[in-house]
């Protein structure tokens, strides 16, 4: 499964990007808000950072802007994803878009009819909220569900990306179904990393081998 990082924010880009953790990044307009800089330039450092796909958005919601927006996120780096919202002119930009051989993440998908279009339209990435659903009291792992038979069923190459992730268990979930991607606020995948039983553990081994060391000074493991 693909980890992306779901943040603006270079610090954290490049924290885990350096831990060797991270295979891309999402971005959107309200995360590149948070951070106090030019999202312009923000967006040109992150494509510059991480070497796996970066999807940036657009802000059109027409047609002719959706292109263009698009045409000019793409020669920020051949890594960039233009991100389109999933509403009808949004699918022909995809298509479009594709044929120029520039890829697409159709973001804000809220039901298996939604993934399925933005698929056949010719997305690389498909964009589920989970969360967002969950926050209304549905079950947004059950679109991840429909979606992954869906995809397979037809053979369309684009790729699950589940987004709007809350905690790790989603994580569990979502790669129980087999989906492609997941992208993590940096706090969830750093909650991933952790456990309270590998710290205790860790702690106890340090000092043991501090007793062994004790006893026997001359033991070494480096020079
Ligand atoms: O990947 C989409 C994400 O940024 C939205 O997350 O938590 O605002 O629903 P959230």
């Amino acid at each position: 499964m693909k980890i992306f990082l779901d943040t603006a924010n270079l610090d954290q880009i490049k924290k885990y990007n350096d831990l060797g953790l991270v295979d891309g990044i999402t971005t959107n307009p309200t995360l590149l808000s948070k951070e106090n800089a030019d999202p312009q330039e923000v967006m040109a450092e992150i494509v510059r950072t991480v070497k796996g796909p970066v999807s940036l958005e657009v802000l059109s919601t027409n047609y002719e802007g959706m292109m263009e927006e698009g045409r000019t996120l793409a020669k920020y780096g051949k890594n960039v994803v233009v991100k389109i919202p999933m509403i009808a002119e949004g699918m022909k930009a995809v298509k479009q878009l594709s044929g120029e051989g520039i890829k697409t993440n159709v973001t804000l998908v809220f039901s298996p009819n939604q993934g399925l279009l933005a698929a056949k339209a010719g997305a690389s990435y498909v964009s589920p909220f989970i969360g967002r659903l969950d926050d209304l009291g549905e079950i947004g792992m059950d679109v991840i569900r429909d979606l992954v038979q869906i995809l397979k069923n037809y053979d369309y190459p684009a790729e699950i990306l589940v987004a709007s992730v809350r905690h790790p268990l989603h994580v569990i979930e979502a790669a129980k179904l087999g989906a492609h991607v997941v992208t993590l606020p940096p706090d969830v995948l750093g909650k991933m990393i952790t456990h309270p039983l590998t710290d205790i553990g860790l702690a106890r081994f340090l000092d043991d081998w501090k007793k062994a060391k004790q006893s026997h000074p001359k033991i070494t493991l480096t020079r």
